[in-house]
């Protein structure tokens, strides 16, 4: 088969590894082609792709971002885009089956043209960990490690100065990257989207710590909105999908302690530095062990569906359940962190 290989969406270490392991499996399993449509859904639409040979993925596995670069270009929406002009792009330049990586959105997208009859199966990826259907995603091991190396940094610093230090992190609408890594690094507080706590109540939790000596770390997630408050705070307008722009309540949150308890407050957003860099090991495996699952899906011609992490088995998995809304963490997993905070 001629297979074409695709990563949109925003960047995530281990993408790399899933084109490795697809190419590598289909060359020396099945003596399948490759090509690697450049910019996501773009190269696609546009017909624009490289050749991917056995020399080209040659130690991919443990290079971050994407060899094909990546886009958030929507198949649909997109001049030239639609099922009618897609299969004719994939007829023209004799590529039987695509492998679309990428997260919610770019599998809602290979979901829907699964459906108008193109000959597509995905692999979930995001650093967010917010994909059902699946266990966990590639990136958000190396989120976690580069989130929690920041934050044992800041308490350092912060002890030192007997300061209180606010880490925000991404994760979007959910919690995970929040939750995982401040529980790594012994955060005194963590405020995720999915809990509404007040600023009063994170107040009263950094001046418990500072009051017996230490210095209280705070970790807030991006999509964090405070009881009482309706809408995200930092105000940031829109991305140009329309979705909102997240980013700056560590800066607010930072403000409302030191206003509030006088206690000295430093802010630290960890943004893009989080999806930078090399996956960790367990990345590389997982996006590895994706990978050849989506090779083999592609030769089940299990259009519509991805692979997927369930226990510790690859699984197959329907888009459409993975797309059933987003996979936010269970009020039990924060009542368990939240035993730890304060006091
Ligand atoms: O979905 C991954 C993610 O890094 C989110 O955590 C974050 O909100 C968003 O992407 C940032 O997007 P961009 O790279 O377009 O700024």
């Amino acid at each position: 088969m001629r297979i074409g290989l695709l990563t949109s969406g925003g960047d995530c270490p281990g993408l790399n590894a899933v084109i490795r392991s697809a190419v590598l499996h289909g060359i020396k399993s099945f003596s399948d082609e490759f090509v690697g449509f450049r910019g996501g859904w773009r190269g696609l639409i546009e017909g624009d792709y490289i050749e991917l040979s056995r020399q080209d993925v040659r130690g991919l596995a443990r290079v971050g971002g994407t060899i094909l670069g990546t886009s958030r270009t929507h198949p649909y929406n997109h001049p030239g885009g639609g099922p009618e002009k897609i299969a004719a792009q994939l007829k023209r330049h004799g590529i039987d089956a695509v492998i679309a990586i990428g997260g919610e959105g770019t599998l809602a997208g290979a979901r829907r043209l699964a459906e108008d009859g193109i000959p597509v199966v995905g692999v979930p990826k995001t650093i967010d960990n917010d994909l059902r259907g699946t266990d966990y995603t590639f990136g958000f091991d190396t989120a976690i490690s580069i989130a929690t190396d920041a934050m044992d940094r800041l308490r350092t610093t912060g002890e030192s100065h007997h300061r209180a230090m606010v880490a925000e992190v991404m994760g979007r609408h959910v919690g995970w990257i929040a939750l995982h890594s401040g529980m790594a690094a012994g955060a005194h507080a963590i405020l995720i989207p999915e809990q509404r706590i007040t600023i009063d109540q994170v107040c009263e939790w950094a001046e418990q710590v500072h009051s017996r000596g230490r210095s209280p770390l705070i970790v807030v997630a991006e999509g964090f909105i405070p009881e009482g408050y309706d809408a995200a705070m930092a105000g940031k307008g829109q991305e140009d999908d329309g979705r909102p722009r997240l980013g700056g309540i560590g800066e607010w949150v930072t403000h409302q302690i030191e206003a509030r308890t006088g206690i000295e407050t430093r802010n630290t957003t960890l943004g893009h530095i989080q999806r930078g860099g090399n996956p960790t090991g367990y990345d590389r495996v997982l996006a590895t062990r994706f990978g050849i699952k989506a090779l083999d899906l592609v030769h089940e011609e299990a259009w519509g569906h991805m692979a997927a992490l369930l226990g510790t088995e690859i699984a197959t998995v329907n888009l459409a359940e993975a797309l059933d809304g987003l996979k936010s963490v269970p009020p039990e997993r924060y009542a368990e962190a939240q035993i730890l905070f304060g006091r």
